[in-house]
């Protein structure tokens, strides 16, 4: 007999009682769950009992890794997002109304400056961007009607390290909340919340879940207002996916270790790149030179993470003898995967600026973006060397 709504639906019967549980969490790839009766459902999604109805609200896959990266950040509230930029605009959605004002700093991801500049406009929101190093500049451009300074621990691609506290202290002062996107650091080299931050919000895309197979977001904060965001992200389905939840899982459970390995590669490279005449700068927080090298040892915990830039003598034509010769390093407009890649931002991240624009943020044509991964040091070396040979 075809059709029957048991045998269209496949789902076990009864949840099966096992004598023994599984390692490693299971993957619940549902959409919705089956209430007892109204009375559940409606306890259910009222709150007043823990459980699952719809996956949009809450999925048992991305409670987890929320719990896992509450725990690094030692946050009081964490929820898992479709992407690092759907927890960016979370908070946004969370925290602002028509007439507000943000100000964000001038090396922000491009999609987050667009999102504030372009898309939160059209809801009357106003925004200045500012220089996030420079203090007195941020605190100037807190007036009465800012609600969030939304900074990066680590910008892109010069790899300048701001200073949470400090901005915590000017932000509070001036009566908004700190917005700290952690991406570049990740909570293995930086807890935002700790130094005085409101939120802290990080694309998982990236190092986090580092493997480069899903996208997601996270954010985390305090319990006071908490419901709102909570809301938002279920509102506007801002929501993750179990599946990718459950790989990202996975791979937090490396984060700490890929995260050390991946910041003493990159001192190597850094350190083997700033002697080599093909490179007019090299940018990265653990050299001497760095302007925040002292702030960084302090912030980052003594290691100084996977990014750095280096602006090849020879402008972009060097730079493209560069990338096609660096054949065994993927060209890749991302970062944090388990193996060393690199980008151009130029090309990439930061065409969407003027040629002044990236000027004025030191972006040259020869300016390339290394992601450094797990491999071993001399191999990432090797790999650079061969690139450099053609320019
Ligand atoms: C620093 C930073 N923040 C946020 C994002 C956005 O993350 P996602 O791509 O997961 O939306 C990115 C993406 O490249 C990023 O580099």
């Amino acid at each position: 007999m075809p059709d029957r709504i048991e045998d269209i639906c496949p789902r076990p019967d009864e949840p099966r009682a096992m004598p023994t549980e599984p390692l490693c969490s299971p993957i619940y790839q549902a959409a919705v769950y089956r209430c007892a009766d109204p009375e559940q459902a409606d306890r259910l999604l009222g709150g007043a009992q823990e459980g699952y109805v719809y996956s949009r609200d809450r999925n048992p896959n991305s409670d987890l890794l929320a719990e896992k990266v509450r725990n690094l950040h030692g946050a009081e509230r964490a929820v898992v997002c479709a992407s690092g930029m759907a927890a960016c605009a979370a908070i946004a959605a969370a925290e602002l109304a028509a007439g507000d004002h943000v100000v964000v700093g001038d090396q922000m991801y491009g999609r987050t400056l667009v999102l504030f500049e372009k898309e939160l406009a059209r809801w009357g929101v106003t925004t200045t961007r500012v220089d996030a190093c420079d203090l007195a500049a941020v605190s100037r451009a807190i007036g009465a009607k800012t609600k969030l300074v939304v900074v990066e621990t680590i910008t892109n691609p010069l790899v300048r390290v701001v200073d949470i506290a400090a901005l915590a202290a000017a932000a509070h002062g001036g009566g908004a909340k700190l917005v700290v996107d952690n991406t570049f650091a990740s909570p293995a080299l930086c807890r935002p919340l700790e130094l005085g931050a409101d939120y802290v919000f990080e694309s998982l895309t990236k190092i986090m879940n580092g493997h480069s197979d899903v996208l997601l977001g996270v954010v985390c904060g305090r319990a006071a207002g908490w419901e709102r965001v909570a809301s938002v992200v279920a509102t506007y389905g801002f929501s993750a996916a179990p599946f990718d939840s459950w790989l990202a899982a996975r791979g937090i459970g490396t984060l700490a270790l890929r995260a050390e390995r991946a910041s003493a590669n990159a001192l190597a490279a850094a350190k083997f790149l700033a002697a080599r005449p093909e490179c007019a700068r090299v940018y990265y927080p653990g050299l001497p030179e760095h302007p925040d090298r002292a702030l960084a040892a302090k912030q980052l915990g003594g290691r100084f993470g996977s990014m750095l830039s280096f602006t090849l003598a020879g402008g972009r034509a060097a730079a493209e003898r560069f990338i096609g010769a660096a054949e065994r390093i993927p060209f890749c407009p991302s970062l944090g995967d388990l193996s060393t890649t690199l980008s151009h931002p130029e090309s990439t991240s930061h065409r969407g600026l003027t040629p002044a624009e990236r000027a004025a943020l030191g972006i040259e044509g020869g300016t390339i973006r290394l992601s450094v991964g797990i491999e071993s040091a001399e191999a990432i070396v090797e790999a650079l060397e061969q690139g450099l040979k053609a320019v």
